[in-house]
């Protein structure tokens, strides 16, 4: 199978997480978008409980802890990127209020209206946008805030070669009027939407990538699954570089209401 047709669900677990373990984050972003998108959040204090999902080694939630006061939890599947994470806290001094754990978004550890704002940069396509958008409100207390990042189109056509990558990869990307259509009708208020700038994919992810690849493929020198993987990240990073302005990531900050 060449790589053009390979998706990264086809590659082991660990392999992956290896390879993403030597950068600071796992997916585009900054933290100047981070800060953009906490900016149109209102109400939080020191008493506000926040979930950060699928918050891989917490490049993401150690911007948001040096903002807000409240008590944070990372949660992602991987447990060496929660080691990553904790030690990240604890380099930081925020142990006592920010705390990474084991778990899957799609069962989540929280009480209903437990949470105040739930944070996902680039992770709730895990489970899927309207699953994430459905099954989570309910943690949410009426009035918080939801803040995620998840792939769009930018045009209502485009080129084959990007448009088969996606079907293959997650299906469910999909035009931003879309999206947002699909926040209003899960019983959020959209609040604010806006797109990623490239420098979140160029200098903050497609860079590091490049030198954790050194390393990752220096540490497997000679496993083929491993050159695959590889490969495909690479094949990733040159279909960006080609069809940037027909897709890319969007921020989205809406507001649960009430029903
Ligand atoms: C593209 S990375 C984004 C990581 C981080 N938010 C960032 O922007 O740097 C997606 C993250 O989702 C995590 N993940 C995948 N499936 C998950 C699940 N079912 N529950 C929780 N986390 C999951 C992965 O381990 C990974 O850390």
């Amino acid at each position: 199978m060449s790589n053009e047709n390979k998706t990264i669900h086809e590659f082991d677990l660990s392999l992956i997480c290896d390879y993403f373990s030597n950068m600071e984050r796992q997916g585009p972003g900054s933290p100047e978008v981070t800060l953009k998108a906490l900016s149109f959040i209102d109400n939080l204090t020191e008493h506000s409980r926040i979930a950060d999902l699928g918050c891989g080694t917490g490049g993401q939630t150690m911007t948001l802890a040096k903002h807000i006061q409240g008590k944070i939890t990372g949660l992602d599947f991987f447990p060496d990127f929660i080691k990553i994470f904790n030690h990240n806290a604890e380099q930081l001094g925020v142990q006592d209020r920010v705390k990474g754990i084991v778990g899957s978004m799609d069962n989540l550890p929280f009480q209903d209206e437990e949470l105040d704002l739930i944070w996902s940069e680039g992770a709730i396509y895990n489970i899927g946008f309207e699953r994430g958008l459905k099954e989570w409100r309910k943690y949410l207390k009426t009035g918080g805030y939801l803040a995620v990042s998840e792939s769009s189109w930018f045009t209502d056509e485009r080129p084959a070669e990007i448009n088969k990558f996606w079907m293959n990869a997650y299906p469910e990307i999909d035009t931003i009027p879309n999206q947002v259509a699909k926040l209003q009708k899960a019983g959020y208020l959209p609040v604010a939407t806006f797109i990623l700038p490239e420098t979140c994919w160029t200098d903050h992810y497609i860079a590091p990538k490049v030198t954790a690849q050194q390393l990752f493929l220096n540490k497997y020198a000679g496993n083929k699954a491993a050159e695959e993987f590889a490969a495909l990240e690479l094949y990733e990073n040159e279909l960006y570089r080609k069809y940037k302005a027909f897709y890319g990531y969007t921020f989205f900050i809406a507001k649960k209401i009430e029903l």
